[in-house]
């Protein structure tokens, strides 16, 4: 049994229309690290999200009235409770995650970050005027909600991505319904929770769990009170749910998956370099869309890269997450772990090496221990897809042209990085890399206050910073005559 300073944070039931509401079934959540059962959830079906729906569809008219420094307050409100209840929000996302307590209690305040930024962005929606056409005309622009938004989150960041899309909606006016993956809903029904606390008013934010990802996901798309749809998972899923969003013409926006590139080029600093990519690769196991992906490294500094790189992959210790000193948990499932020892095998047989291999045979299916792979090249299995695990797939390159060709060479945009000195090869390589997001000597890029999104197939729409409020307001047009 999970104990919390607040038990009183753990929920069972989906949030909806300020309730919560018990359904029929239920579902397991497991605890990654172990196997055991953490908790049985009650299992929402399509009916119970379209009840949601609804909810958040009469709720949408009043916050939207509701003055912009009030929903601020709110938000801030629910800002607080989050910190305040930091450590028992972070004990739920590591049982139901994996991921080491010290990195899900980061992760709770940055979910909680979001909320503060866009308590804050509420208060700044702001119209425009334009120069008039002819005397006896004005001409403005006035910023609207969208109205009722449906999202669907991942299981990788089971708060922040849920607090990054809620947080902006909310500010901009609109209600919002989640579901979140049925993987980790206990994060999710502690924000509600805490939500309910903040006195966010009822139908304003609803969460329903369920583990019919088809159905639920089918009200979310296709019901036409939904105005907006938002998706945070794989680019394969992303497209099946924006061609579901088309037939009634929603507003979407998706943030899907990557390959980012990480570039170090002969000038590096090469400790920086292997701290960056150590922050950048490990942060959640390599599970994170925004995760080094490939490695690319001049073959001139190879060797001495992978040696430091090796040094430091080898001080990671697997573990579970509650446990002291554990810096990187398991995978969510032994189905993802099986997929990535299948793109390893894979690239194997096309002639990729295994540097280290660090094995933990006493660790359960579920643990996958880093490995980092040599002799890689683009078309290898390991480079096309994302990998969302611990593997480090070094491919070596000789000029600038080069890197940047092969960095490009992929369908995803979403985050690369690079380590240069050179102050022309750091403007020349920003500009020339196509992705939506770029690390220049940094391996932590999320921030609130950034915008997050990318280009390609990676997804559209922005989230986090002063951009991230223009997916939620549609731009009115008003044309005033007879002054
Ligand atoms: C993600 O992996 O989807 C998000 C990671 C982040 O916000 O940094």
């Amino acid at each position: 049994m999970l104990q919390l300073t607040d038990n009183t944070l753990l929920k069972t039931h989906s949030y909806i229309d300020g309730q919560w509401h018990t359904s029929g079934s239920t579902l397991a959540v497991i605890n990654p690290a172990t196997g055991e059962t953490l908790q049985q959830v009650s299992n929402a079906s399509a009916e119970d999200a379209e009840k949601a729906v609804n909810a958040a569809h009469n709720a949408f008219q009043s916050w939207a009235a509701t003055p912009a420094n009030q929903r601020s307050k709110l938000l801030r409100k629910w800002f607080e409770l989050m910190m305040a209840h930091q450590e028992d929000l972070a004990k739920i996302l590591t049982l139901e995650q994996g991921k080491p307590l010290a990195e899900a209690s980061g992760e709770i305040a940055y979910g909680a970050s979001f909320l503060e930024w866009f308590s804050e962005e509420a208060k700044r929606v702001c119209g425009d005027t334009m120069p008039m056409p002819s005397s006896d005309k004005r001409m403005l622009v006035i910023k609207q909600p969208v109205g009722m938004v449906a999202a669907i989150t991942p299981w990788n960041f089971p708060n922040a991505m849920i607090a990054r899309k809620a947080a902006a909606a909310l500010a901009a006016g609109c209600s919002f319904v989640v579901r979140p993956d049925a993987q980790t809903p206990l994060s999710a029904l502690a924000m509600a929770e805490l939500a309910h606390r903040a006195g966010i008013p009822a139908g304003v934010f609803n969460v329903v769990v369920g583990d019919d990802a088809d159905s639920i996901g089918k009200v979310l798309t296709q019901h036409p009170k939904v105005a907006k749809f938002t998706f945070t998972g794989s680019t394969r899923v992303g497209k099946l749910l924006t061609a579901q969003c088309a037939s009634t013409v929603k507003k979407v926006s998706m943030e899907l998956g990557g390959n980012a590139p990480f570039i170090v080029f002969e000038d590096a600093d090469i400790d920086a370099a292997v701290a960056g990519l150590m922050a950048s690769k490990y942060r959640n196991g390599g599970q994170t869309c925004v995760s080094a992906n490939r490695i690319l490294v001049h073959s001139s500094i190879e060797q001495l890269f992978i040696e430091k790189l090796t040094v430091a992959v080898q001080q990671l210790k697997l573990g579970s997450g509650l446990e002291k000193g554990v810096t990187m948990g398991p995978m969510i499932n032994s189905r993802a772990v099986a997929n990535i020892r299948h793109l390893v095998d894979e690239s194997i047989t096309m002639g990729a090496s295994k540097v280290i291999d660090v094995n933990d045979e006493s660790l359960s299916d579920n643990f996958l221990a880093p490995i980092i792979l040599g002799n890689v090249t683009n078309d290898m299995p390991i480079a096309r897809n994302e990998i969302f695990g611990p593997i480090c797939p070094i491919i070596t390159f000789d000029t600038e042209d080069e890197a940047i060709s092969i960095a490009n060479d992929t369908e995803f945009g979403l985050a690369a990085y690079f380590y240069a000195r050179d102050i022309g090869r750091v403007w020349r390589v920003s500009e020339a890399l196509q992705f939506g997001m770029v690390g220049i000597n940094e391996g932590a890029i999320s921030n609130a206050a950034a915008p997050f999104g990318g280009v390609k197939q990676s997804g559209n729409g922005r989230e986090g910073s002063q951009y991230g409020l223009d997916d939620y307001l549609e731009i009115k047009y008003l044309c005033m005559g007879g002054i």
